[in-house]
């Protein structure tokens, strides 16, 4: 009877499409000619067909779907062959103008992947009975700089040594912590080079029972054509990206990206991390006996959300713990059409821990990707090392930039003595400025000397070293952009250079306007520890910033990890922004919310190997309250332009692994509904959470959470005049048995907060106790005026264990809705 029903339904809509839309097109090919084509029957013969992700209600709708698609594929081929024949033009037969299903998603949505005509989108529209919605495939940015640098440059004995040392936390793998063994960390990026030995399988425990992946490197064109105890899956999805139909090609790395995000996470011990035996040092992930699943999604150009889709739909199956995402974009969308999102929550659901990129449009307000609550949204931070390039003025002032490139005969020369120095922006042509070309100099004379540049105008700063040095200049300051003030980056320049701070900047220009023979010249220091400029961590200008747009209520982003001049594995190729000839390397480093984002997932790695039962939100709790907010000289936390960085820049602050896995104390955990019922409080349809939630739901049906009352480990609340808002919030006890705690409270200016009961007692293992926090709007009084200016105000709430060691620390953002910007 169902069957009967079923073929009933297909063949009517293949009927109705035939009577439609092929007999038009047909009909308007055999009497046109190519050139008199419309512009969207054009587009069809170009095969500008549009990839596009299709929401349905059920997985029984994907079925059908995938039979319908499969009937208009037969029956626009048929008919093309006939046009083709009937045509004396030969370009119209194009292939594309069949529609065609690219993915069908079996874990993560009830839905698939078409690459479709407008026409073809509107009969699926009409004659699938539950199409709920369709969003076009978008290509995300990785969340890099798109500044490789090159360390082989460094000089002999550099200590370019393990980032695990960097940002002012050591790790603290031993017998206890596991180094992450026994979990499965997949990696969405740009692939992956299998044989490098950040990825040795040497000594490695088989992957876990329950892994299912699979490994899909090329026998014939790879020395490695299989994984190891290592990489345990490697599987490319490119089919949204790259629109092709036949090969989705190897999961091999030949961007570098991949590679370094995965050695961040998982790398395994590498003594003398260099290609050219210069820099010394060891190289090592935050995990490095975690397995690692790769999943190539991303090219340089970016990653597909069809594939973004593919791969989580795969990971799912496969078995993986803990999933890496550095891409994202500051292009904030509610979380139905935003694929990323939705992928992900269906991950969360199945025990999955997700941790994401916040994004490298930083510092702008509210420019934070990946907002979804079900997330670890992660923000970058500097390190205590420094690659140090120093000026010394000729009126003796000294600063301190930064640059990759160390040595060199050239660079030896140049540094022995000063040598005039020129700006040539001096004179307001932005040609000259920004060091775009070669031919920025015409009225300038560069030759010899050390010129000033300033960054952005669209030229990479590598490029403007090119520049200078085509021009015969001996060497280059770059000088940072007001907005990145105090945040300088290690560039793998091809001439001496220094990358100075803003304020550096200023005083060097002014020197050269008041002097009439201005000289300067740079020192090459080589890499320093614990000496930067400024003490670290302190927040990249890049690293994305809240607040949230998608729901004001989650203060995003959660936490903030080394994402500056990260060190990391590199698959043996070369620099890839300019010099083609470059050596091919096997580290490199590079910055953005890229890097950050696998630190974090290696150190959740490391707490579901300590905690293989928690929850996705018990690990980013215990990574949440326990963060730091202080920097290594004990002072708070800067940010870019040296003032105290705010929630909206660090979130909870800056991760402290040690603490995160030894003495969370207390855990907020949330359950995967609780997802469901809090994007009922933020209003969404039930068809668009039928979307998100893979089912039927009927929020008239059930309690809604709004966004505040989630339990998450932090507070974001929205306060009118002299307006309250009470939440309630349930820790759970992980760590002592017996334990008592005690409430420490920094109330944000501007508002009063009770916290009822102040002392929370424990006598069991997991025993959940729940507090209410009551924010009241202080009245209207002169000492109001500094809050009222103010659009934010922040504060924290701590819970500190009777022995003083646990402090479970959650920051509360309040944005007073009154006040103007
Ligand atoms: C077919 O398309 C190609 C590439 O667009 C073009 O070079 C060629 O002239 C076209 N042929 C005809 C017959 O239009
Ligand atoms: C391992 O680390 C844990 C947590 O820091 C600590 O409690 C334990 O004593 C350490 N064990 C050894 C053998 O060092
Ligand atoms: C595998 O590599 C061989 C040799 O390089 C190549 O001919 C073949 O097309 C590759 N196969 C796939 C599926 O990429
Ligand atoms: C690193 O290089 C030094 C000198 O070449 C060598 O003695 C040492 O064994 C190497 N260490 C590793 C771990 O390869
Ligand atoms: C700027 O203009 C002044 C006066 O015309 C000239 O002497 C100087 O060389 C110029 N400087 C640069 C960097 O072009
Ligand atoms: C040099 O850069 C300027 C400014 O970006 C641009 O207008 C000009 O076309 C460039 N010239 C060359 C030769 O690339
Ligand atoms: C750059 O410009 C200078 C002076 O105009 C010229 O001598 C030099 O050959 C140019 N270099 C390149 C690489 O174009
Ligand atoms: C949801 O709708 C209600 C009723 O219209 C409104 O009061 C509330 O502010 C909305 N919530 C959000 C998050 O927009």
């Amino acid at each position: 009877m169902a069957k009967f029903f079923f073929f009933f339904f297909l063949c009517l809509c293949l009927l109705s499409w035939s009577i439609t839309s092929i007999t038009f097109t047909a009909a308007a090919l055999s009497k046109k000619s190519i050139a008199e084509l419309g512009e969207e029957e054009e587009d069809h013969i170009n095969g500008r067909l549009k990839t596009y992700i299709i929401h349905v209600d059920s997985p029984k709708m994907v079925e059908k779907a995938e039979i319908f698609l499969e009937g208009l594929e037969k029956s626009m081929s048929k008919a093309l062959t006939m046009i083709s024949r009937s045509s004396s033009t030969t370009n119209n037969t194009n292939y594309y103008v069949v529609p065609r299903m690219i993915y069908s998603y079996k874990n993560i949505l009830n839905g698939f992947a078409a690459r479709l005509s407008e026409g073809q989108l509107s009969a699926i529209k009409a004659n699938i009975p539950g199409f709920l919605h369709a969003i076009p495939d978008t290509i995300v940015p990785l969340a890099t700089t798109h500044t490789p640098l090159f360390l082989g440059l460094l000089p002999a004995g550099g200590a370019a040594s393990a980032d695990m040392h960097g940002g002012g936390f050591s790790m603290i793998w031993n017998e206890t912590v596991h180094f992450g063994r026994g979990v499965i960390v997949g990696v969405l990026d740009t692939g992956i080079l299998p044989d490098h030995p950040s990825f040795s399988g040497d000594g490695m425990p088989s992957p876990p029972a329950k892994w299912k992946g699979r490994c899909d490197f090329n026998s014939s064109s790879s020395s490695i054509s299989t994984c190891n105890n290592k990489i345990i899956g490697a599987r490319t999805f490119l089919l949204g990206a790259e629109a092709k139909s036949s090969t989705t090609g190897e999961p091999r790395d030949t961007f570098g990206h991949g590679t370094h995000v995965a050695s961040t996470a998982v790398g395994r011990f590498v003594g003398n991390a260099s290609v050219l035996g210069n820099a010394a040092g060891t190289a090592v992930g935050m995990a490095p006996e975690a397995h690692l699943a790769v999943y190539k999604v991303c090219t340089e150009r970016g990653c597909a959300g069809s594939d973004i889709l593919a791969a989580l739909d795969a990971a799912v199956e496969d078995g993986v713990d803990i999933l890496s995402l550095s891409f994202g974009k500051a292009d904030s969308k509610p979380f139905d059409q935003d694929p990323t999102a939705a992928g992900t929550l269906a991950a969360v659901e199945k025990g999955i821990f997700v941790c994401m990129a916040g994004g490298n449009d930083g510092p702008r307000e509210s420019s934070i990707s990946n907002e979804a609550p079900w997330m670890l949204t992660v923000g970058a931070s500097t390190m205590d090392r420094t690659i140090r390039a120093s000026v010394k003025l000729g009126n003796g002032a000294e600063y301190h930039g930064e640059s990759l490139y160390q040595t060199s005969s050239q660079a030896a020369g140049a540094s022995s003595q000063f040598l005039p120095l020129v700006y040539p922006g001096a004179n307001g042509s932005s040609s000259a400025k920004f060091c775009s070309n070669n031919s920025s100099f015409v009225n300038v004379d560069v030759k010899g000397k050390i010129v000033v540049c300033d960054q952005g105008g669209g030229i990479s700063r590598i490029s403007k070293g090119e520049a200078v040095r085509a021009a015969g200049g001996a060497a280059f300051i770059l000088a940072s952009q007001e907005a990145n003030a105090y945040t300088t980056l290690a560039d793998a320049h091809v001439l001496l250079s220094s990358f100075v701070s803003f304020s550096d900047a200023t005083k060097i220009k002014a020197y050269i306007a008041s002097s009439s023979f201005p000289t300067a010249m740079i020192i090459p220091r080589g890499t320093l520890i614990g000496v930067g400029n400024i003490p670290a961590p302190t927040v990249a200008a890049f690293s994305s910033r809240g607040p949230s747009l998608q729901s004001k209520g989650i203060l995003k982003p959660d936490i903030i990890g080394p994402g500056v001049n990260v060190l990391a594995g590199w698959p043996a190729l070369g620099i890839n922004d300019g010099d083609s000839n470059s050596p091919a390397l096997m580290f490199n480093i590079i910055s953005g919310t890229s890097m950050s984002t696998p630190h974090l997932s290696g150190i959740a790695a490391l707490i579901k190997s300590a905690h293989p039962s928690w929850s996705p939100a018990m690990i980013r709790s215990a990574l949440m309250t326990t963060a730091g907010n202080t920097n290594i000289a004990g002072q708070l936390i800067a940010d870019e332009q040296l003032r105290w960085a705010d929630l909206f820049s660090k979130g909870a602050g800056h991760v402290d692994p040690r603490r995160a896995i030894n003495s969370p104390g207390l855990v907020y955990d949330i359950q995967p509904e609780d997802y469901i019922a809090y994007m009922c409080g933020l209003n969404y349809t039930d068809r668009q959470l039928a979307a998100v939630a893979r089912r039927a739901v009927s929020c008239s049906s059930i309690k809604p959470i709004f966004d505040v009352e989630l339990n998450y480990p932090s507070f974001s609340v929205e306060m009118g005049p002299s307006s309250t808002r009470k939440v309630s919030r349930t820790v759970t006890n992980v760590g002592q048995v017996q334990s008592t705690y005690k409430l420490e409270m920094v109330a944000p200016e501007g508002i009063e907060v009770d916290v009822s009961p102040v002392t929370l007692s424990f006598s069991r293992a997991d025993q959940k106790l729940e507090y209410t926090v009551e924010f009241r709007r202080k009245s209207s009084t002169s000492t109001d005026n500094s809050a009222k200016k103010n659009k934010y105000a922040e504060g924290y709430l701590s819970w500190v264990s009777s022995d003083q060691l646990t402090i479970v620390r959650s920051a509360i953002s309040i944005t007073f809705i009154d006040t103007t910007q």
